[in-house]
């Protein structure tokens, strides 16, 4: 018998017993958004789940313990992560879901890894769990600014990308917040490709 390559919901039994409830539930949401995206753009649907399914193994581990993890495993930290050591939940789950789950493939592993700043070398199926992430219906819900990102993602799904990095550039502005660098280089890529967040 051959290994079944890891699906969505196979990764998701494997995940639960470590999930807090409310942070298994925000997975759902970000994994039905994910397809639907997907579906509606033609991408691959299974890498598009799949990536979304992972995101967020490591969210609800405290951010000093994230801090500890990446600096055991020399992973490089910018000081940006140093600052807000939260943000460091994407690239230790994308070390530790090919360990212990064995999810191999590497552009949902990189999917995964930069889910929180985006990326300037993404696919578009990680872009599409990218916005899922951003915009699921309880983010709306609590963040209305965000409802026409997520109308702009049936229509464009880097167009809604570009309009999520664009909204928290002007509020890192706003608030004297630092704004990390590959969200930068993401934002600029987007841009150097024609999107226009509209
Ligand atoms: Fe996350
Ligand atoms: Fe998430």
């Amino acid at each position: 018998m051959t290994a079944q390559p890891l699906d969505d919901r196979a990764l998701r039994e494997r995940m639960l017993p470590e999930l807090p409830p409310p942070m298994a539930a925000h997975i759902d949401r970000v994994v039905a958004l994910a397809d639907e995206l997907a579906r509606r753009h033609h991408l691959d649907v299974a890498a598009t789940r799949l990536a979304a399914q992972g995101h967020d193994l490591l969210r609800a581990v405290p951010p000093a313990d994230l801090l500890a993890r990446a600096e055991s495993r020399g992973l490089a930290i910018d000081p940006v992560e140093r600052a807000a050591p939260v943000m460091l939940h994407g690239p230790l789950a994308a070390l530790e879901l090919a360990e212990r789950f064995g999810l191999e493939d590497h552009a949902i592993l990189e999917a995964i890894r930069w889910h929180t700043p985006g990326h300037p070398d993404y696919t578009r199926e990680a872009w599409a769990m990218f916005v899922a992430d951003k915009v699921e219906p309880a983010k709306v819900d609590r963040t209305p600014a965000l409802a026409p990102i997520r109308e702009l993602a049936d229509r464009s799904i880097e167009g809604a990308a570009l309009a999520y990095l664009d909204l928290r550039a002007r509020e890192a502005i706003e608030l004297g917040w630092q704004i990390h660098p590959q969200a930068t280089l993401a934002r600029n890529a987007l841009l150097r490709a024609g999107h226009t967040a509209r």
